[in-house]
């Protein structure tokens, strides 16, 4: 069984979204030891409105801040509209953001990715989620993986034709593995361990 658990969340809800095949190709590029669960939750949530933000929460909201709470790190693919984050994906931070500043994104390692069918790769969009994320007090990594023409960007098996990309891809997945993994070694020690006083003898 796998100890560390990413939760891989795509920006988009489009059946066949380039966005949702470039979590797979990063599933693959996992170490050992680490998974990726793919949540398909975001078409469920309602529109943020804080007269809906009390227990009993809406289900889909509850999911979705148990299903963040419970991954050790989180890997994000967002597809761009209109130079910006799709909605849907905004929604989704704006909910996970509450209770501030006790969230369940607060500290967590998050990565961002994106592919959009223009030449740039979604790097708008992938700013700006880090950017939402940063303000929600997130561990949000510094690096991108910018899929441009995302159209011809997979081989029909899903796989990236770029050797750049998969290397980036690589980096970052590589990177936030290892950030997810020290962060669940820290929330598994005991409080007192990290201050313990050797024993006398
Ligand atoms: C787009 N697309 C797009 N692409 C881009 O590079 N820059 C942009 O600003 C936009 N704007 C935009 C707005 C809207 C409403 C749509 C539907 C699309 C194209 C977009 O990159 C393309 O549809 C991707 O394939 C969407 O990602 P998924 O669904 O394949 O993951």
């Amino acid at each position: 069984m796998a100890s560390i658990r990413i939760l891989g969340i795509s920006g988009s809800l489009r059946r066949g979204s380039h966005n949702t095949s470039l979590l797979r190709a990063a599933a693959r590029s996992l170490p050992p030891g680490v998974e990726l669960e793919l949540y398909d939750g975001l078409g469920d949530l309602p529109h943020y409105n804080e007269d809906l933000d009390h227990e009993p929460l809406p289900a889909a909201v509850a999911r979705l801040r148990g299903a963040i709470a419970a991954a050790d790190g989180l890997l994000i693919a967002t597809p761009e509209y209109n130079g910006s984050i799709p909605g849907v994906l905004k929604n989704a931070v704006d909910w996970a953001s509450r209770p501030f500043p006790d969230n369940a994104v607060k500290g967590k390692p998050v990565a961002v990715i994106g592919a959009s069918t223009g030449l740039f790769g979604a790097v708008w969009a992938q700013a700006e989620t880090r950017k939402a994320l940063q303000i929600a007090g997130a561990d949000v990594l510094e690096g991108e993986v910018p899929v441009g023409q995302a159209h011809v960007a997979f081989t029909s098996d899903g796989h990236l034709t770029e050797p750049e990309i998969q290397s980036a891809l690589d980096e970052l997945v590589g990177v936030l593995a290892a950030r997810a993994g020290a962060s669940s070694a820290a929330a598994a020690l005991p409080e007192t361990s990290a201050i313990a006083a050797p024993r006398a003898a």
